[in-house]
């Protein structure tokens, strides 16, 4: 039977492109997109829509019913700068929204359910480089907590529900159809676009902060093989480790300097500054290797040529 898919916070910057991907790959019709608004018309126009409440359950439960849904995507979330502004509006919709998802398929309402976590899970005692997939756990975001509190209730929901609830620690994304809202690793995204449009760009982060990033094309692809795998594959029920490439502003300067000879940067960093310090400098995703498989295709290099390329199409730039 083919699955019924339901994204919620399908509008944002991952959930467009999981949109689109799942719609390819199982049908428009099965794929249904929900948000809190109907701001990404690609997303909207190119298969079954509606608005959906995340922090309401019955927003919630009333969409999954009219399309008789069976696997939900929850990738509504605030993330990690945008919270620390407003901390409890991130743990109210970070949580509750899990809760009910977590709640519905507990109930039998939905069969299987993805839910992001985040290298934010890892706090200043945890080791930096190489960060093990189980290691101390301190976060000092709002965002990170509310990661690393929704990763123990997967688990426990698993363990004593049997939840098929599969989750992954995503790195920075960087992406160049929509724009990111709120995030540490943004920086990692606006470079490229100011760098086609004023050849110069201003970092809120130090020049040698390192931090675990990732192409979009990959994250989707980890995530739809994670969902995928059978059942007994997926070994580890709270959040996998998940890891591509790590590099510093000056190094993502450097290489976009390549292809464009005359951008320039300054730094100047900010509060994110504090939060970027707290996080690994880089990922051991051993596990998601052995367990699902897991391959990276995008290095620095790669992910810029194609950052460049998709970009400047869009301003009517011209990269040599
Ligand atoms: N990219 C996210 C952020 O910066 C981390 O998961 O908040």
């Amino acid at each position: 039977m083919t699955s019924k898919i339901l994204i919620i916070g399908a509008c944002g910057q991952i959930g467009s492109e999981l949109a689109q991907a799942l719609r390819n790959k199982h049908g428009k019709d099965n794929v249904v997109a929900s948000d809190i608004d109907s701001r990404n018309m690609e997303v909207v126009q190119s298969g079954p829509f509606e608005i959906v409440d995340a922090k309401d359950y019955n927003s919630v439960k009333n969409c999954i019913d009219k399309y008789d849904i069976d696997t939900v995507y929850l990738m509504a979330a605030m993330l990690s700068a945008t919270g620390e502004k407003n901390p409890m509006a991130a743990w109210d919709l970070n949580m509750n929204s899990l809760f009910h998802v977590l709640n519905l398929a507990k109930d039998g309402v939905i069969k299987k359910v993805f839910w992001p976590s985040s290298i934010a899970v890892f706090g200043s005692n945890t080791p930096k480089e190489n960060t093990p997939q189980h290691t101390i756990m301190e976060p000092s975001t709002v965002y990170g907590i509310t990661k690393q509190v929704g990763e123990r209730w997967c688990e426990y929901y698993f363990k004593n529900y049997g939840v098929d609830v599969r989750s992954i620690r995503y790195p920075g994304i960087i992406s160049w159809k929509t724009l990111p809202g709120g995030g540490t690793t943004d920086y990692a995204i606006d470079i490229y676009h100011k760098a086609l449009t004023e050849k110069s760009y201003e970092c809120f982060l130090s020049a040698d902060t390192s931090l675990p990033m990732m192409f979009m094309d990959d994250a989707i692809k980890a995530t739809i093989n994670l969902m995928e795998a059978p059942e007994e594959d997926v070994k580890i029920r709270s959040s996998y480790n998940l890891a591509a490439m790590s590099f510093t502003p000056q190094d993502l300067f450097e290489a976009i300097k390549k292809h464009i000879p005359d951008f320039t940067i300054t730094f100047n960093p900010d509060f994110r500054q504090k939060i970027a310090d707290s996080w690994p400098k880089s990922i051991d995703d051993t596990s998601a290797r052995n367990d699902w498989h897991w391959q990276h295709a995008f290095d620095i290099e790669k992910m810029t040529v194609e950052m460049l390329e998709k970009l400047g199409e869009k301003y009517g730039v011209r990269i040599s």
